[in-house]
């Protein structure tokens, strides 16, 4: 059985059969994190794009489990640096792990990290979503992006069980354009990301899967720590 774990924002541990992974891992910076990074045992740790929000805890988690960080060319080398086990991957390239397989998709959006004191910006490569097939299982993780039309492609190639979309607006998708996403990508069951995390980008997560059930699409607006299991 697949167990999903929401930590917030858009962080998203999968455990199945001894096998995790976590996705964006963003919890000792989230002030509406319920989970401790320590507590956290995973193998396997994959990220969007090099934004924050996104990458905070992946170093930590790397160390204190000697696990590997699978992200975009780039952003791996980058990490590397601080002396952790990576996997560079691209968009479109698929890897096979002992708990299934990882796809990265496309995700309209940026990848950088901003160095302030140098007034520098470092170039992430591209953001991406994942596909991760594990226990039986698709998942779809979209990370920050933009609603784009080849999501239709995705719910042509893939039978997705569950969508983990971003609803915050301003820096990606709002709830309007996630509707459309969630349709588009056929998801049987669609959760909320990118969200309440701070005050710019509050959204109502109840009042958007209300929304997806008038069009007969079944979701849930997970909290902080929650789990799901399929
Ligand atoms: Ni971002
Ligand atoms: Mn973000």
């Amino acid at each position: 059985m697949l167990e999903i774990q929401y930590h917030g924002h858009s962080c998203v541990q999968l455990t199945n059969e001894g096998h995790s992974l976590i996705i964006d891992p963003f919890i000792s910076g989230n002030p509406q994190a319920t989970t401790r990074v320590a507590d956290i045992r995973v193998q396997h740790i994959l990220l969007t794009h090099g934004h924050r929000d996104h990458i905070l805890d992946a170093v930590e988690l790397a160390k204190q489990n000697d696990a590997t960080i699978v992200a975009t060319w780039e952003l791996a080398n980058y990490l590397s640096w601080q002396g952790v086990k990576v996997m560079g991957i691209n968009l479109g390239g698929s890897v096979s792990f002992p708990f299934g397989r990882v796809k990265m998709t496309q995700a309209f959006h940026s990848s950088g990290v901003v160095m302030d004191e140098q007034q520098q910006i470092v170039y992430m490569g591209m953001p991406g979503g994942f596909l991760v097939t594990m226990g039986g299982k698709t998942i779809y993780h979209a990370g920050d992006t933009g609603l784009f039309g080849d999501m239709k492609l995705i719910g042509e190639m893939n039978q997705v069980d569950v969508a983990f979309l971003p609803i915050g607006d301003m820096f990606t998708m709002g709830p309007e354009d996630a509707l459309t996403a969630a349709e588009w990508v056929k998801a049987k069951f669609v959760v909320p990301i990118h969200y309440n995390t701070f005050p710019p980008i509050e959204q109502d997560g109840d009042a958007f899967v209300a929304q997806l059930a008038d069009r007969k699409i079944e979701g849930k607006a997970m909290k902080p720590g929650e789990i799901i299991r399929l």
